[in-house]
């Protein structure tokens, strides 16, 4: 059975397939609109979320499947009277054909997945990882540029607690030549976990202190908000100490026009967002921002994995 828990899941010819297909959906949507038909997706969020509950029921709706939801989960199901995480997994993969889960807790999908009977996907696990996400941002440079070897990516602001940003490495390390440059604050510095799985892959990690560390021909510049809903007490509080009594942000590093005017014509600049200040508006209509163009791919890519989950 297919779920998709984790980016580590993928090897390039199975990622290769899936862009295949979704290349296919968005040539020509009107072929796959009776593909689920019959079929029912639930979506089970317990975070809230725009882009990744709509353009997955979407996507559902465009395939001819129907959708059940809980966009709430906490307060809106039986979580709220004590119902553990399990136990509703049990229970609502008797009324669908596959669950899609956002959830506070790192580790929920593989839990979801360790009990259900029909495909799990998750949609965003706490500061794990959120692997559509990172399949839609993948999807999106290889739309612009063609070949994914021998790219130079930074990724910015907090990479700590970036679930997005963990995806995306582990998609990005089954290409050759990557060079992946860190622009944060300290306190929002990749883990050591995911340094450690740079290294484990072979891929040269640069960490940045400004935006002139990274390389004018940078190929994209991935940033991203500060998680402030993933700080725990004592983070928060490193987090005020560091700047001697104001809250620190990793926003620090604003793309405003005079910033981006220093990188290359053929740079990319992604966020998964929502955004708060590190994109500036100002930006919002150079050819290369792409951020809005990127959630728009959620839904061909999101199409790729519900077929491919379920068919
Ligand atoms: N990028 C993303 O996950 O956005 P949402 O939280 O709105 O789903």
């Amino acid at each position: 059975m297919y779920n998709l828990v984790s980016c580590e899941q993928y090897t390039r010819e199975r990622l290769e397939k899936l862009y295949e297909l979704t290349d296919q959906i968005a040539a020509n949507p009107a072929a796959y609109a009776d593909k689920l038909k019959g079929k029912i997706i639930a979506t089970l969020f317990f975070e809230p979320s725009t882009r990744t509950r709509f353009s997955f029921e979407s996507a559902a709706l465009r395939l001819g499947a129907g959708v059940i939801s809980t966009e709430n989960g906490n307060a809106g199901s039986s979580t709220a009277k004590g119902e553990t995480l399990e136990d509703t997994i049990r229970v609502v993969m008797g009324y669908c054909d596959a669950i899609i889960i956002r959830h506070s807790e790192d580790d929920s999908s593989e839990r979801a997945a360790a009990v259900s009977s029909v495909p799990i996907i998750n949609a965003g696990a706490g500061s794990g990882e959120h692997p559509t996400q990172a399949l839609l941002d993948l999807y999106t440079i290889r739309a612009k540029r063609g070949s994914l070897d021998g790219l130079k990516v930074a990724v910015m602001g907090d990479l700590r607690h970036g679930r997005t940003i963990h995806s995306l490495l582990k998609l990005l390390s089954l290409y050759d030549g990557l060079t992946v440059y860190g622009l944060s604050r300290e306190l929002f510095q990749l883990t050591p976990k995911y340094v450690k799985f740079l290294k484990d892959k072979g891929i040269k990690y640069i960490v940045c202190k400004d935006f002139s560390d990274i390389p004018k021909d940078v190929d994209v510049l991935y940033h991203t908000r500060t998680q402030a809903e993933r700080f725990d007490k004592s983070f928060s509080e490193r987090v005020w100490d560091a700047v001697h009594g104001a809250p620190q942000s990793s926003e620090q590093f604003v793309v405003n026009k005079k910033i981006l005017s220093k990188f290359s014509e053929q740079t990319m600049l992604l966020h998964p967002l929502p955004r708060n200040e590190e994109i500036d508006t100002n930006v919002d209509n150079d050819p290369r921002a792409l951020f809005f163009e990127q959630a728009h791919n959620g839904i061909p890519v999101r199409m790729a994995v519900l077929l491919t989950a379920i068919s």
